[in-house]
């Protein structure tokens, strides 16, 4: 059986889509910084499943470890056939007040780490001379400019624009490449991107599971766009007709920072 790499595996909505390869028995390349998560994930998934996992710990936002996560994938030696770019997280906050640093990281992450590791594995994915997978996880933050939410919207459209040119690109050498777009998730990313004072964030969030196992089943069925939950498709649905400075004018009375609120 082939392997199947995943990024950001030690928590969220990648711990649950490995959990989903898993159970259709897909060996795993297990990647975050979170080693102990990623060491007690692999050991439960090769004992549940009778697989093979390997874990490593690799910081995307330094793009030479991700380098080095591509030199020990293709040192591992084993045939790819599902590479799952799910690492990413969102920094909250009005651009000029939130530290730069942290924003470059975020894009590092969410971007140029996904662009590269793509890039780089391209060629080890076609080598197994079968039909191979490619899974980037974008968001319906990508369909509409996000006020206070600004470079993680960015961040978003650009995954989920380049997503849909490359399915084209790909499909003639049997890689298909499908897009994950979810709305809310349950997992630890509003905390970490500092919404979780803003209730209507979470509102609506939908299980990780649920979200891994549509995308799972959407991957292998050859869909194009994976958008689990009905009302997120109607969301989508309705940005595409709606005036966008409408929307944005309601998305930013959500997201504007209080006076005692503080961003990133
Ligand atoms: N939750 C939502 O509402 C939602 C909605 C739409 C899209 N998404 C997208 O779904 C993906 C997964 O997010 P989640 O909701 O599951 O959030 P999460 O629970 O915070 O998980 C994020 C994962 O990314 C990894 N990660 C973050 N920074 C990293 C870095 N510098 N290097 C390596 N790995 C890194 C984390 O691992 P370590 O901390 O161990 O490194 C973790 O495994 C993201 O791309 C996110 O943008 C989430």
């Amino acid at each position: 059986m082939r392997y199947a790499l995943v990024t950001g595996a030690s928590g969220g909505i990648g711990k649950e889509l490995a959990r989903c390869l898993a159970s259709r028995k897909w060996n795993l390349l297990l990647v975050a910084r979170d080693e102990k998560a990623l060491a007690e994930l692999a050991k439960e998934l090769s004992q549940t499943h009778q697989i093979d996992v390997h874990y490593r710990s690799a910081d995307l936002a330094k793009p030479a470890e991700v380098e080095s996560l591509v030199e020990w994938v293709n040192g591992l030696q084993v045939p790819l056939g599902v590479l799952v770019n799910n690492a990413g997280y969102g920094v909250w906050g009005a651009f000029e007040t939130v530290d730069w640093q942290a924003q470059q990281q975020m894009l590092q992450v969410n971007v140029m780490a996904l662009l590269q590791i793509t890039h780089r594995l391209l060629p080890l994915l076609k080598a197994s001379g079968k039909p191979a997978y490619i899974l980037q996880v974008g968001s319906l933050a990508g369909y509409l400019p996000l006020p206070y939410f600004n470079l993680y919207a960015a961040s978003k459209a650009l995954v989920n624009s380049f997503t849909r040119a490359l399915a084209c690109e790909l499909r003639q050498h049997h890689i298909h490449v499908c897009l994950l777009a979810p709305g809310a998730v349950a997992t630890r990313f509003n905390e970490r991107a500092g919404l979780k004072d803003i209730p209507a964030a979470q509102r609506y969030a939908m299980p990780a599971d649920a979200v891994a196992k549509a995308a799972v089943n959407g991957l292998f069925k050859g869909k194009a766009i994976v958008m689990p939950g009905y009302s997120n498709r109607i969301m989508a649905r309705l940005v595409s007709c709606l005036p966008k400075g409408w929307s944005m004018a309601v998305v930013a009375r959500i997201y504007k920072p209080s006076e005692n609120q503080t961003s990133h």
